[in-house]
């Protein structure tokens, strides 16, 4: 044994517990934990095998029955959870379950029955751990570029504008390709409809930042030459072209000498009215349009749905579901929108592309509050099994996944059931208790007292709704993880969204599945002129297995 493998053998003898072993110590669970932990005890059926073995099976069974959907996808739906790490799935289903007086553990959220998962990996061209400007080029132009940008190649710096004018750094989304075949587009977030993940739809831009003609201004750069984000939407292809635009973000829209329905300022500089611009030209082509501001608004719209669609439900981002909650007040939920948006977009027969983002799971971890990064995935599992009750999966793929990670932890070796958004049963080695879901860096830093932790469960608000959890580096903001992200599809081409893959594979396997855009044409299902008939597309399937037997 060479020198320093047996100092290192001595040493790990000298710090071996009595019990268990030095990697899995052995103590005491603390028997309540201090925040009043309410553990739900496990179904005494668990303790039997054959509970796990009838689990098994009854899965096998559901696989094997899992039907193939062989035609080509007539709509697609990707859902994004902006931050919703891999770390945050399981609590998430596990609050769920605890909502509802269950371990929670063991529950299964309405994309978690999708029969395929993958993973993606998130970095782009010019960083490491990527942002969601970058990563939405990603998923939704099939393409990695820098940090900061949107819709245009790496070719491109980020805040160059003058580099974004070349039209051939210009990238077309899946959104393009959809309005290309002839179905309809739309995009619904729960951020602001010009932030960067909704913006990878219709956006070519240098600066997410962007959003207005004022931020351009102020960047020293001419809107005339590098439109904002906003005007983009309304007046550029293919946003001009979307059928659904649900969201938030009124102030882009509007001029900063006027208020908006809420009473809130604009921030436009160039004292144009984007909303009335957007009305105007679905009123001169003669399109059936409807503007809405507020839940009740929207719910009326969608009793008769009309052809062109736009809601902007808050001057800036839209309320944290919980915060509406208990607020009380007009803001439509993500099921919501999501419905009004499929409601809109099913009246065309040829299909549509939709992309449905819950985009505040991504904030409440940069502030470090895992109940509402929660609660945002909750909601975004409703979004996801509304549009699955409404739309058969032989016809739509439903796709979920992130844009990139954050640094939340899932620790701590805590009794089952125990409250996910409480204490560890386990204690640090300083004792002073620990949350099981805290962070590595982020506001939610402490400093230390006579060189101990601070103890988090004497804070006044306590595991309040919005209540910060500890993080060990101090950072003004949390940071966003460089861990792949999972995938979750249903429907049409399923399969090909399992294994591990770069994110910009995303809308060419979406694609794919439907026929759209460059992909299409490695798929020879998809020379058919008539894509929406199935019987068409067997019969040119056949056909072309006949031309090759020959
Ligand atoms: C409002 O717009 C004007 C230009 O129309 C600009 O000079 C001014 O700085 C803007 N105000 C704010 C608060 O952004
Ligand atoms: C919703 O919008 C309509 C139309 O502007 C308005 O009449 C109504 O008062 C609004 N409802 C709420 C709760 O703000
Ligand atoms: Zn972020």
């Amino acid at each position: 044994m060479r020198p320093s493998l047996l100092a290192l053998s001595v040493s790990l003898a000298l710090v071996l517990p009595a019990r268990g072993d030095r990697y899995h110590p052995e103590r005491g669970a603390r028997p309540v934990a201090a925040g009043g932990s309410r553990a739900a005890a496990p179904d005494a059926a668990e303790r039997a095998a054959d509970y796990w073995y009838s689990e098994a099976f009854a899965a096998i069974d559901e696989r094997l029955t899992e039907p193939t959907y062989d035609d080509v996808a007539k709509n697609v739906i990707m859902f994004l959870g902006d931050g919703l790490s891999v770390p945050t799935l399981a609590p998430a289903r596990t609050l769920a379950g605890q909502r509802a007086g269950r371990t929670g553990e063991e529950e299964r959220l309405s994309y978690e029955h999708f029969p395929v998962t993958g993973l993606a990996k998130t970095y782009c061209v010019d960083k490491q751990i990527p942002d969601s400007a970058c990563t939405a080029t990603a998923y939704l132009c099939g393409v990695k570029n820098n940090y900061g940008t949107l819709g245009v190649t790496a070719a491109v710096p980020r805040y160059d504008c003058a580099a974004s004018t070349d039209a051939a750094t210009h990238l077309d989304s899946i959104a393009a390709w959809a309005l290309a075949d002839g179905r309809s587009a739309g995009i619904v977030t729960s951020t602001r409809i010009t932030h960067a993940s909704p913006a990878g739809a219709y956006a070519n831009i240098a600066n997410r930042d962007w959003e207005n003609d004022g931020e351009v201004r102020a960047a020293g750069h001419d809107p005339a030459q590098c439109p904002d984000i906003a005007d983009q939407l309304v007046n550029s292809h293919p946003g001009n072209k979307f059928q659904v635009i649900l969201g938030g973000g009124r102030r882009e829209f509007r001029p900063n000498i006027t208020t908006d329905e809420e009473g809130q300022p604009g921030r436009r500089w160039d004292g144009r009215d984007l909303v009335s611009e957007w009305r105007a030209q679905r009123e001169e082509a003669g399109q059936w349009n409807a503007y809405v501001w507020n839940r009740t608004e929207l719910l009326d719209a969608i009793s008769n749905p009309p052809d062109y669609l736009l809601g902007l439900f808050e001057d800036g981002h839209m309320q944290y579901a919980a915060e509406a909650r208990l607020a009380g007040n007009d803001e439509p939920t993500l099921a919501e929108m999501t419905e009004a948006a499929i409601r809109v977009l099913s009246k065309n027969p040829r299909g549509f592309f939709l992309f449905v983002e819950s985009g505040r799971i991504d904030h409440a971890h940069h502030d470090n509050m895992p109940h509402l990064a929660l609660d945002e995935t909750l909601a975004l599992a409703d979004a996801v099994q509304r549009a699955d009750e409404l739309l058969p999966a032989a016809s739509t793929l439903l796709v979920l996944t992130a844009d990139h990670s954050h640094v939340m932890a899932y620790n701590g070796y805590s009794r089952r059931g125990n409250d996910i958004l409480g204490v560890s049963d386990d204690i640090g080695d300083d004792d002073v208790p620990y949350m099981t879901l805290s962070y590595t860096n982020g506001p939610g830093y402490r400093d230390h007292v006579d060189g101990r932790r601070a103890d988090v469960t004497s804070d006044n608000t306590f595991q309040a709704v919005a209540w910060q959890t500890h993080a060990e580096v101090p950072l003004e903001s949390e940071t966003h993880g460089g861990d792949d992200v999972a995938v979750f599809a249903r429907g049409p081409a399923q399969a090909l969204f399992t294994g591990l893959y770069e994110q910009s594979q995303l809308p060419h396997l979406m694609a794919h599945a439907a026929c759209l855009g460059p992909a299409a044409q490695h798929r020879q299902l998809c020379s058919s002129a008539s894509l929406t008939s199935p019987a068409a597309a067997l019969l040119l399937t056949l056909v072309a297995a006949l031309f090759r037997l020959q």
